[in-house]
């Protein structure tokens, strides 16, 4: 079969038997965005390129080597959302959902983002993210009421073993005196570093702190490298020891990391993520931050922001690992086993009663025999099997067989629905 087609690399099917644990931490999530008060947005899943370019930033790695971008049939640049942050900033103004003075927005989103990356384990080129972002507000209790979501998220889904870690980089002025910094502590071993940082120095020295190239992590560990927020101006201090203080409050377990910078240039003062320690060497589950100059940047007025972006994938592999057993949302299931033609057509309308009162129910429409259709049952999950052979047919009954317990009783076909009903209601 060597003409046969596989699904491209770095990308991964969800098969039914994997699809109900996206549901279930689809759900929580969902429930919780509704608690803190978020709203859902669905944005496209491509945007001109420029966005991108102007959003994310044009020395950051992902516009650099890893967007997906092509020229659609009408010339245009376009290209699959590498992150989630960036479009919906983009339709936030673009619906005026912020931009009048004082207006706030908080919004939640689902979905995929595409990355040229080297595939890996936890490293994907669509991944999943479930993100918030909250607009309009520039008080430190929007990034730690950011921080308690999702950390709340975690927990709700059964996590443990979560580091959080946080920093800040401060408003521009704050940030622009850290390059500065970095800069300084840096050129004296610019030799030390790889080609691209050595580039990098002079573009975009954060990002030489992100770098996963040896000789950088060698070159940094060599030198006191000074914590971000050494070059806080005294307003972006004051943000982020309020911070620091609604974290200790929230009774939060947290490190501050004075060299996290994250991989975009759109951040501005907080950023956090959150590892999970058993994800080997792609450990970050969800990581985010405040951007409060991204609206201006994008030809809004300026508007803060905060919001974070948290990994579907790699949080369904640290559940895995754990061995985190996920609520199943599958409704019991009832399969209708006939045999004969006049019962099998009969239980084709039954199936149909069955379903129209709100429990799920399926057949086997093949003429098996019995023992075959049970089979079948097992295999499905089924919790009920509903017995129609020609005696059930001539006395007006239906055999009821719980297919746990195998506890079986025959009951008139008029009673069969209120009995489903009491049967698959139960709670599990
Ligand atoms: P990010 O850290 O690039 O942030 O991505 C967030 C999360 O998405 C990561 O922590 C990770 O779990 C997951 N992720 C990213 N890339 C991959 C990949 N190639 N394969 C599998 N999972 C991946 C953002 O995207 C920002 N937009 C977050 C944000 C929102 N900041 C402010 N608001």
């Amino acid at each position: 079969m060597s003409n046969k087609i596989s699904a491209p690399r770095g990308t991964a099917d969800v098969l039914p038997a994997e699809s109900w644990k996206w549901q279930t931490v689809e759900r929580i999530a969902r429930r919780l965005a509704d608690l803190y008060h978020f709203a859902e947005i669905r944005t496209p899943i491509f945007e001109h390129t420029e966005l991108f370019h102007r959003g994310v930033g044009e020395a950051s790695d992902i516009v650099n080597k890893e967007m997906y971008t092509f020229e659609d049939r009408g010339g245009r640049s376009i290209t699959l959302r590498p992150e989630g942050t960036a479009g919906v900033v983009r339709a936030a103004i673009e619906h005026s959902l912020i931009g009048q003075e004082g207006a706030r927005a908080k919004v939640y989103y689902f979905g995929p983002n595409f990355r040229y990356e080297r595939p890996q384990a936890g490293r994907l080129r669509i991944h999943h993210q479930f993100g918030v972002e909250a607009f309009g507000s520039a008080e430190p209790e929007q990034d730690v009421e950011c921080i308690l979501l999702q950390m709340d998220f975690y927990r709700q889904c059964g996590l443990q073993g979560l580091a959080l870690r946080v920093n800040t980089l401060g408003d521009r002025e704050s940030k622009q005196k850290y390059r500065e910094g970095l800069v300084k502590i840096l050129s004296p071993i610019a030799s030390k570093l790889s080609e691209e940082s050595q580039r990098r120095l002079g573009e975009n020295p954060l990002r030489i702190l992100d770098s996963k190239d040896p000789r950088d992590v060698e070159a940094i560990a060599s030198v006191a490298m000074p914590a971000s927020s050494e070059f806080l101006s005294d307003t972006a201090r004051a943000h982020w020891d309020a911070v620091l203080q609604l974290l200790a409050m929230a009774d939060l377990k947290f490190n501050v990391d004075g060299k996290l910078v994250r991989g975009f240039d759109y951040y501005t003062n907080t950023l956090w993520e959150v590892t999970a320690e058993n994800l080997g060497a792609q450990n970050a589950l969800g990581g985010g931050g405040r951007y409060d100059n991204l609206a201006e940047q994008l030809g809004a007025r300026p508007t803060p922001g905060v919001g974070f972006g948290s990994g579907i994938e790699r949080l369904l592999l640290a559940l895995e690992g754990q061995g985190v057993a996920l609520p199943n949302p599958a409704p019991k299931l009832v399969w209708i086993a006939s045999q004969g033609e006049a019962a099998q057509s009969h239980a084709f309308r039954l199936m149909a009663e069955i379903r129209a009162a709100g429990i799920a129910a399926d057949m086997d429409p093949a003429g098996r025999s019995f023992k075959s259709q049970f089979k079948i049952a097992d295999r499905e999950k089924a919790s009920f099997c509903v017995v129609l052979g020609e005696s059930e047919i001539a006395n007006k009954q239906v055999t009821l067989k719980d297919l746990a317990t195998g506890e079986q009783s025959i009951l008139p076909q008029d009673q069969l629905i209120a009995r489903l009903k009491e049967l698959t209601s139960s709670k599990v």
